[in-house]
């Protein structure tokens, strides 16, 4: 029967067949033109705004999107609610121990939180913290303890045709100049993010991880892993990674965190819960430093900002990631989606990552400027086209401007994000995705730029009011 499975596998279809079957649906619905018009209005421009029923399909965020099993839902009901030492909290902790090797667990409701926790009791005001690129909230809960943040991955990774495996590594060089520069004392630990999430959502190779590890244990430096996406990454190194094709992906993921000293988590991801988090770490002391923090404002040690069936449906979740041919389906749904669109010409950053499709906007729209913002102009025609969701990654989120000059500076990416929401959207929505992005590229003359008309101080892409130049 195996052989079978495996023959089967070896005549690589070219479209992905969902393994599941599909027992409870949500309905979506398609507005009219004019309708999608005056939503936009109404929301000043901004994806963040436009209520989610007035979005046919929404791929602005692989986050907390995923649709739970059976098995998961009916793990909710089995939820013990007692606050202190609740029997999920044990399933959870025990798979968590089981699949990455880590001895201590700590909840906690998502994953900024526990960045939060991690970084308040390990840096200080002066550190320096390297990673292969800080995901915005990683690099946010640093700077506010006043640690400088640097992205040290491979010179690769920014440019968006380079079609290389394992474009989210870091680059050892940089990472060892770096700790001699700013000296192994001032540098509580290293991250390195699965996958690299904040570039095309590219995987990291385990050679990389574990020559990263061993820079940092020659300088006594702990590793930890932003983990957000592990198991995807897992599965690019079992496809792709001389000598690991013949390992289990729970083999794999072993040997990921192996290397490291603990991780945090959002389980929101590739724990294919809604809501959920965790750090995990093995040194003892730290653990019992990270409870002490943790208690003051997630809740006890034991549910950390979750309900008992919060951790019961992401201690199963965590189990049905690690199955193959579920990674092979999600893995397959990006890539799909990525080679309908190649096929037609669309500019996008190669290759297909784990979670999403990224669109080359300022490529796609070469008559806007930058300062008139090309993704997010991408992300209002999406939605004017056909009512799909997706997220800039650009100017609007990462654009500084300097106070005296007046004059903005972009980052090198001007991107559009299509994540896919793990299990939830099938064939032939990926088929009308790609039909609206090649329809929307042959009208890309009519696309217009945008001014921002309101904004906040900080993380303005959530808030921001635009219009349309
Ligand atoms: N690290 C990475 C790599 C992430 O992608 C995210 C979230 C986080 C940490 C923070 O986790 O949202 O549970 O607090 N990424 C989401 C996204 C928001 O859309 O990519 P969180």
């Amino acid at each position: 029967m195996d052989k079978m499975i495996e023959e089967d596998r070896m005549c690589e279809r070219d479209y992905p067949v969902e393994p599941y079957k599909i027992k409870s649906v949500e309905r979506i619905k398609r507005l009219s033109r004019e309708q999608r018009e005056k939503a936009l209005k109404d929301a000043g421009y901004n994806m963040f705004s436009i209520p989610s029923e007035k979005v046919f399909i929404d791929l602005l965020t692989d986050s907390g999107t995923s649709a739970m099993s059976d098995n998961q839902w009916a793990g909710l009901m089995t939820g013990d609610e007692s606050y202190a030492g609740s029997r999920n909290f044990f399933h959870f902790a025990e798979t968590i121990q089981d699949i990455t090797g880590f001895k201590h667990v700590i909840p906690t409701h998502q994953g900024r939180a526990a960045e939060r926790i991690l970084f308040t009791v390990t840096t200080r005001e002066g550190n320096y913290v390297p990673n292969n690129i800080h995901f915005d909230t990683t690099r946010a809960n640093l700077e506010i303890r006043g640690v400088e943040c640097a992205d040290l991955v491979q010179e690769k990774a920014y440019d968006p045709e380079a079609d290389i495996l394992f474009k989210g590594d870091m680059d050892i060089d940089k990472l060892e100049n770096y700790i001699k520069d700013k000296k192994p004392e001032n540098i509580p630990f290293v991250m390195i993010t699965i996958t690299n999430n904040s570039a095309g959502g590219q995987p990291v190779s385990l050679s990389n991880i574990r020559n990263v590890s061993k820079v940092c244990r020659k300088h006594n430096i702990p590793l930890y892993i932003d983990a957000c996406r592990f198991a995807e990454n897992a599965y690019f190194i079992k496809k792709h990674e001389p000598g690991y094709s013949g390992k289990s992906i729970p083999e794999i993921v072993k040997e990921i965190f192996s290397y490291a000293d603990g991780a945090t988590m959002s389980a929101k991801k590739d724990a294919l819960v809604n809501m959920g988090g965790f750090i995990a770490v093995n040194d003892d002391g730290l653990a019992e430093r990270l409870k002490n923090n943790l208690i003051i404002s997630e809740g006890f040690a034991t549910y950390g900002g979750l309900a008992g069936r919060d951790l019961e449906a992401v201690a199963r979740g965590l189990r049905e990631v690690l199955e193959e041919d579920y990674l092979e389906h999600r893995i397959g749904q990006v890539r799909y989606l990525w080679k309908l669109l190649s096929k037609e010409g669309i500019p996008l950053y190669a290759p297909p990552g784990g979670h999403a499709v990224y669109v080359l906007a300022d490529r796609f729209l070469p008559h806007i400027p930058r300062h008139a913002y090309p993704a997010w102009a991408l992300t209002v025609a999406l939605y004017r086209e056909a009512g799909i969701r997706t997220v800039g990654i650009g100017g609007v989120m990462f654009g500084k401007k300097d106070e005296k000059t007046g004059k903005e500076t972009f980052p090198e990416l001007e991107l559009v994000r299509l994540a896919i929401p793990r299990r939830v959207y099938t064939l032939s929505h990926l088929n009308f995705i790609a039909d609206a992005v090649i329809q929307t590229y042959k009208k890309r003359d009519q696309v217009k730029g945008v001014r921002i008309v309101h904004q906040a101080p900080h993380l303005r892409h959530f808030t921001a009011c635009m219009e349309e130049i």
